[in-house]
């Protein structure tokens, strides 16, 4: 029996209205509240920042799943950190000296968490895999949402899951992209601890009851 954790992505959420949003998610079940920052240069597109983050944090009260889709993010462990980020994640392609990067965001008292894109293999964390609170595995290309999910990410985690196993088992795994009930289902069954969700979530009739049913797939 793995966790069965939801982090709703606020990347599909409205942002003329975000409080009403983050509300919401606070009278769901969700466990965390997904917040992916993109920089224009690492992936091709835009979202927003530490004042955003900022704004969320005053309102939420699940704690913050910041996913830093950013060139050089150890220029802004700190800036996340002080906007009331509880978990860090960064990629692996961004991040030459990631062993320095993972051990600075412990520091200043966040859970570290580390990406691969859907192209970057499981055993590029053969030798970071113990230092980490978390994985999360791209299961579309980072930059937006709505996409469709690439089974590959299923083999992904069960070698993944190998890893942890042998290497840190108190280390979860969370899946990004493409996540619906069917794809969802499948990512438990495989190992998954954590499922991001945005456009299924959101669009929605009912985002409470569809965050609230992840939980019982
Ligand atoms: C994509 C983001 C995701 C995105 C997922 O780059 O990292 O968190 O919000 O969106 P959906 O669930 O719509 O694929
Ligand atoms: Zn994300």
């Amino acid at each position: 029996m793995t966790t069965r954790f939801v982090a709703p992505s606020i990347l599909s959420a409205n942002f003329g209205n975000l409080q009403a949003d983050i509300e919401m998610l606070n009278q769901s079940e969700a466990d965390y509240i997904h917040c992916d920052v993109m920089d224009g240069v690492f992936v091709p597109n835009i979202s927003f920042g530490i004042p955003v983050i900022e704004k969320v944090a005053e309102v939420a009260k699940k704690p913050l799943d910041v996913h830093l889709m950013i060139s050089n993010p150890d220029n802004f462990i700190v800036p996340f950190r002080k906007a009331g980020a509880s978990i860090l994640t960064v990629h692996y392609e961004t991040c030459p000296h990631l062993h320095r990067t993972v051990h600075s965001i412990k520091n200043e008292g966040m859970k570290a968490s580390v990406c691969l894109n859907p192209h970057s293999p499981v055993h590029l964390l053969d030798d970071i895999i113990v230092d980490l609170d978390m994985v999360l595995i791209m299961s579309v290309n980072p930059g937006f949402g709505g996409q469709s999910f690439i089974k590959n990410t299923y083999k992904k985690i069960k070698q993944l899951k190998e890893l942890i196993a042998s290497k840190n088992p108190g280390c979860l795994i969370e899946v990004d992209g493409g996540v619906n009930f069917e794809t969802g289902a499948n990512l438990y069954d495989a190992g998954a601890d954590v499922l991001v969700s945005g456009s299924f979530i959101f669009k929605a009739d009912d985002p409470i009851a569809t965050i609230n049913k992840f939980k019982t797939l």
